[in-house]
């Protein structure tokens, strides 16, 4: 998969390291990216907390590391069967280790193995140590250590984590050889998904902007509770009187902020951007980007912007695999979150903990309607505000009531012809 771009704006070059991630190598790999060029009314910075480096220098110990043996043991000498993954970096395999301690039964890890393309996933690799090292959250993959060696053959880059055994987001929305998420699951895995990010924006002690939020970063566990994977692109946030950092652009097209495309300014609301272009994703059961699709709705949010949310024809954009088993307005009020967090302007973007609260209301809201029952009710509901029943003559009655069910089967016929549509695009791809 090479969904990920790297527009460098600044190409300050650096040279290869070939060892562990010590701090004293980070801060000398990671010198033009640390730059920060802040455009803010404040001249004198805030006295600094500890950044991720001093907390990584304390907790580094917890991680373990990993010798080149021990995970080519583990892996069966990579075999290709136990590859379970691979992405832009490298593949994954399901590996089993033994303890620290040698004793006890040993346990199921996922190993990524970064591909030898030399200094890019290097350097990811070596956030993605100092970040997940650090950082400790339900709804982010733990890190269990590491291997870094530079033999003769070249240098090799290892990242051993807990194993998720229900893959991604992503392959449950999209893979059609994987069991479709319920309505409730999908809640419950954006709600656990938006935890992660409030964590890492708003309650560690440093800021982390983890900037590459996508359906394929989201990972389920046996409960299908979803964890955050892949800290190679994340950043601390700005420190106090800076309003944003200003990096070199990359990211994955298609969730990736406008703004932040534009300009390189790197805020925390750019994740929640990010997130709103998933939240479309659960809602539709389409990527952000279908470069298959007819022109009019190749990009997601186009193509939704069709649909208006307070418009009758929004169940139009809901993914058919649902088959109706959800609740039409608690749909409408994901879709109103996700249109908050996809504004131009990100200021009026909510941060990521109103994220967590609107959509903990939405999953109790959606708990007591009985779906599929209220998606028609509603419908209902909506044509009969404008003259209450017992006020209408039989007549006019009756003649509302055609109405309505003429609108039903409008209804019905539209998610027909949508799951035609998306059979048809099954067919292609
Ligand atoms: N800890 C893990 N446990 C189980 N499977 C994992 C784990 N980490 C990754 N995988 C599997 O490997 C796949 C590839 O992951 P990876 O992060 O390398 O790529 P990606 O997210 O698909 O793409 P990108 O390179 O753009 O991030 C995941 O979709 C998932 O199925
Ligand atoms: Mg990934």
């Amino acid at each position: 998969m090479k969904k990920c771009f790297y527009y460098f704006k600044d190409k300050s070059r650096v040279k290869e390291q070939r060892s562990a991630p010590t701090l004293r190598n980070q801060s000398k790999y990671y010198t033009s990216e640390s730059e920060r060029v802040i455009k803010s009314s404040s001249s004198s910075p805030a006295p600094s907390p500890r950044g991720i480096p001093e907390l990584y220098k304390e907790k580094a110990q917890n991680l373990r590391v990993f010798k080149f043996s021990e995970l080519k043991q583990a892996t069966s000498n990579f075999n290709r069967l136990l590859k379970i993954g691979e992405g832009g970096f490298g593949c994954v395999y399901k590996g089993t280790i033994k303890p620290v301690d040698g004793k006890g039964h040993p346990f199921v890890v996922a190993i990524k193995k970064l591909n030898r393309d030399g200094l890019q996933g290097h350097k990811q690799w070596v956030t993605e140590v100092k970040f997940l090292g650090v950082v400790d959250h339900p709804n982010l993959v733990k890190l269990i250590g590491y291997c870094a060696v530079d033999g003769e053959r070249g240098i090799q880059r290892l990242l051993v984590y807990e194993y998720m055994p229900n893959k991604s987001l992503e392959d449950h929305l999209f893979n059609m050889s994987f069991p479709t998420l319920s309505w409730d699951q999908r809640l419950q895995i954006v709600l656990g998904a938006a935890q992660g990010l409030a964590y890492l924006h708003e309650e560690f002690e440093v800021q982390v902007i983890y900037r590459d939020f996508k359906s394929s970063n989201v990972l389920l566990d046996e409960d299908f509770k979803p964890k955050l994977s892949d800290f190679g692109l994340a950043r601390e946030g700005p420190v106090a009187g800076q309003t944003h950092v200003s990096t070199a652009v990359v990211g994955t097209y298609g969730y990736a902020a406008p703004d932040y495309i534009e300009t390189g300014h790197l805020t925390s609301k750019s994740d929640v951007w990010s997130f709103g272009i998933v939240l479309y994703e659960i809602l539709t059961g389409r990527r952000s980007l279908e470069r298959e699709r007819p022109r009019s709705e190749q990009k997601l949010l186009n193509w939704v912007k069709q649909y208006p949310v307070d418009s009758r024809k929004f169940g139009m954009i809901m993914d058919s695999r649902l088959e109706n088993q959800y609740s039409l307005s608690a749909a409408r009020e994901v879709a109103k979150l996700a249109d908050r967090c996809l504004v131009k302007s990100t200021k009026d973007r909510p941060k990521m903990s109103q994220v967590v609260e609107s959509l903990k209301q939405v999953v109790q809201f959606s708990a007591v309607e009985s779906p599929p029952a209220k998606h028609f009710e509603r419908i209902e509901d909506e044509q009969m505000e404008e003259k209450p029943v017992k006020q209408m003559g039989v007549v006019e009655s009756a003649k509302k009531r055609m109405e309505h069910l003429a609108k039903i089967s409008e209804n019905i016929d539209g998610v027909n012809w949508r799951r035609f549509m998306i059979m048809q695009g099954a067919k292609v791809t």
